[in-house]
């Protein structure tokens, strides 16, 4: 029998019984981030950061106008939730050090990231910047604070459940004599949730996704714009108003993937739900922006003005900037797919680009 994660996790679903989906995700997305770079055409997806330099710079000028308007405040943290390769870190960094040198000189840079392999080829991107690196939000430093998470909130992991004729069934995985995996349902849950409250009249088969973990890092990161000030921006695929539906997805070598095979081996998300979110953060005392199309979002803050700079500068590479700007923001692309929400502590000043 092969030792890979998908065998461990089968034999632990032998021993210990059929486990949450959340678990599979919680357990089988830390495996993948920890042993690989999934980016780029050589791994299994890109995200907007990696198809064009404008996606950081603009975030950057985002960041700089923000900290200005908010009246130049010191120390200054910029933080970024799960940073990737660390190329929207240094995009946003070399815009803020061209527009605002004093903004950049202000800047302590904080990533939260719990891989090592990307943990390192972070190092390897911000190489001459002071960096701190954190497991988590529980440690992060006091001082206003202006935070970034592109597609970090979908790899967290989601609860399933599911409707039958019984009632409302947590979705788990089980595993059969083989290291086969399958899908199935919990006994009818005493006391649903107030969410599956609120979809009381669903048929039968219906799937609801509830995320604690994401409303968990946002109600933290609520907490903390409040108390220390600043803002944050998250980006990610999903929907302003959830509703009912399964969207576990598993993406490997740029195409979709099956949930229960090669566990460990594909990227695990599944889409935003960004109503609960907005909702988790407003009750601890946040603004919110949007949510609203990173298309239109990236328009407002200034992407065309950007590409026509950068093809004046290389006009040889036009088509390709064009091309950049027309995937990140088209409505048949990333611009209405993914969406950006703003939180803010109570103080102005309004955040740009809702
Ligand atoms: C889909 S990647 C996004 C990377 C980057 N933001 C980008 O746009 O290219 C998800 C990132 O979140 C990190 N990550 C996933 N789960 C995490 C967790 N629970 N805590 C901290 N970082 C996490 C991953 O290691 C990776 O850096």
């Amino acid at each position: 029998m092969s030792d890979g994660f998908h065998a461990r996790f089968a034999r632990l679903l032998r021993l210990e019984g059929p486990q949450p989906v959340a678990r599979l995700m919680a357990e089988a997305g830390a495996h993948y981030y920890a042993t690989r770079d999934p980016f780029g055409t050589q791994g299994d997806f890109i995200t907007a950061p990696e198809i064009s330099q404008m996606f950081g710079e603009l975030i950057g000028l985002w960041c700089a106008d923000l900290w200005d308007r908010m009246g130049r405040p010191r120390p200054f943290r910029l933080i970024e939730l799960g940073p990737g390769r660390g190329t929207l870190m240094r995009d946003a960094l070399r815009a803020i050090g061209r527009a605002l040198p004093v903004c950049r000189a202000a800047a302590t840079v904080h990533l939260v990231e719990t891989s090592p392999v990307l943990r390192q080829r972070q190092h390897e991107a911000l190489a001459g910047t002071d960096v701190e690196w954190h497991d988590d939000l529980s440690a992060l430093p006091p001082g206003a604070a202006v935070v970034i998470a592109n597609e970090f909130l979908d790899a967290l992991p989601i609860r399933q459940f599911e409707r039958s004729a019984a009632g409302w069934h947590e979705r788990l995985v089980a595993a059969g004599d083989d290291e086969r995996l399958h899908f199935a349902l919990s006994p009818p849950l005493a006391d649903p949730a107030a969410l599956l409250r609120r979809h009381r009249a669903a048929p039968a088969g219906t799937v609801v996704e509830w995320s604690p973990a994401r409303e968990a890092v946002v109600e933290q990161l609520a907490r903390h714009l409040v108390a220390e000030g600043g803002a944050a921006l998250l980006v990610d695929y999903g929907s302003p108003h959830g509703g009912a539906g399964d969207t576990l997805q598993a993406m490997r070598g740029h195409r979709f993937a099956s949930v229960l095979q090669d566990l460990g081996e594909a990227d695990l998300t599944s889409h935003v739900d960004f109503e609960p979110l907005a909702a988790v953060a407003r009750r601890a005392g946040a603004r919110i922006a949007g949510p609203v199309g990173q298309g239109a979002f990236l328009e407002t803050i200034g992407i065309a003005a950007r590409a026509d700079m950068l093809s004046r500068a290389a006009p040889d590479r036009a088509a390709a900037f064009a091309a950049q700007r027309a995937r990140l923001t088209g409505a048949d692309a990333m611009g209405r797919l993914f969406l950006v929400l703003g939180l803010a502590s109570p103080a102005p000043p309004p955040l740009a680009g809702f």
